[in-house]
């Protein structure tokens, strides 16, 4: 049975902060809500023009670096957004061209906050069975596009940014287990409504703001922390591991109060939980993939250390990767 594991990561923040400072200047929140409500203190905002592509294209160059990759020995290209540049074609593609990465086949995965879960463990079924031996896995997000400014219930939450692995085979560790969930009868907690074949775009979907995130939070938490701690703990049997073989717990970063219930839930005794989100708030499919590229660069994640990936979102979608660094 091949290993795949990952050979190199990158990561893009665009420069622009949005504090809860100035957050106070647009809705009627406070710093002291968001803070205590979600442990968010800080926001990225991509610049005018910048796509999710743009963000891609820079994390993944510099996982390639890493990897001592060309773009050219790239087999495979999976962009994991909600926010691609256009409806079609994929965001991958336009990754590719960026890249040179002429020989790359892309695609996007649609899995919102769990999709770079979901791209890791597709790109994982590629490389084992032979079709490709090196695959970029890509979370991109540009939320603020899609975030109604007027909205103080979803607009301090979110911000944008990218993470990239390159993912390919390896001698030791890598990828243990896996488990993807999803329950689609949930769909209305969480979406956004317009532009869509449901709603195509007309005057009407943009008078009523259906162009931007809807979100039933206080709904979403409860759910988010049973399907999150589930993942973990399918993960972790299929691997044959137990919550105190983990060294490392890499969560989604939607609020800090899910990430300490998670953790609480499994009985984490030694494990390490990552949190980024004082910085960079709810990115979506890049959150998980910027907090494992952080994790690593700090030098915490050490060699042979056992590291969770645990995710939930829109969808309602979940999933859980066990690693062997
Ligand atoms: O990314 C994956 C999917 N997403 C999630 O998993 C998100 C899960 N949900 C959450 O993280 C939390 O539910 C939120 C952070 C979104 C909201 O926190 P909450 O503690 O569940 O607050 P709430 O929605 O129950 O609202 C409590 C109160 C309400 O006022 P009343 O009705 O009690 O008077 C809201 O109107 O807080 C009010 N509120 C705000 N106040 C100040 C809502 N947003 C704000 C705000 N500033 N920005």
């Amino acid at each position: 049975m091949k290993r795949i594991g990952i050979l190199g990561l990158g990561k893009y923040l665009p420069e622009k902060v949005l504090t809860n400072a100035e957050l106070e200047k647009m809705v009627d929140t406070s710093d002291e809500w968001i803070l205590t409500r979600t442990g968010i203190k800080e926001r990225r905002i991509a610049g005018q023009g910048q796509a999710a592509s743009d963000l891609a294209t820079k994390a993944a160059r510099q996982a390639l670096k890493e990897a001592g990759l060309k773009p050219t020995e790239v087999d495979m290209i999976i962009v994991a957004t909600i926010t691609g540049d256009m409806q079609f074609p994929a965001t991958a593609c336009f990754v590719q061209a960026n890249l040179g990465a002429k020989n790359a086949f892309c695609f996007d995965i649609s899995a919102a906050c769990a999709g770079f879960i979901y791209g890791l463990v597709t790109a994982q079924q590629f490389i084992t069975q032979g079709e490709c031996n090196y695959a970029l896995v890509i979370g991109s997000e540009v939320l603020s596009t899609v975030t109604d400014w007027q909205d103080r219930s979803t607009c301090v939450l979110f911000g944008d940014g990218a993470g990239a692995v390159v993912l390919g085979e390896v001698k030791s560790g890598g990828i243990l287990s896996s488990y993807l969930g999803c329950d689609g009868t949930k769909t209305g907690l969480l979406n956004l409504p317009g532009g869509g074949s449901r709603n195509p775009t007309s005057q009407k979907t943009v008078e009523q703001r259906m162009h931007y995130i809807k979100m039933q939070g206080n709904e979403l938490f409860k759910i988010a922390v049973m399907s999150m701690a589930e993942a973990a703990q399918i993960a972790l049997k299929r691997a044959g591991l137990k919550c105190a073989d983990v060294q490392w717990i890499i969560p989604h970063q939607a609020n800090l109060r899910i990430i300490d219930a998670v953790a609480k839930r499994l009985g984490f005794v030694n494990a390490k939980v990552y949190v980024n989100i004082e910085r960079y708030g709810n990115m979506s499919s890049a959150s998980t993939a910027i907090a494992l590229v952080e994790a690593v660069q700090e030098g915490l994640v050490k060699k042979g250390d056992i590291v969770l990936l645990d995710a939930f979102g829109a969808g309602l979608v979940w999933g859980a990767v066990i690693m062997e660094w």
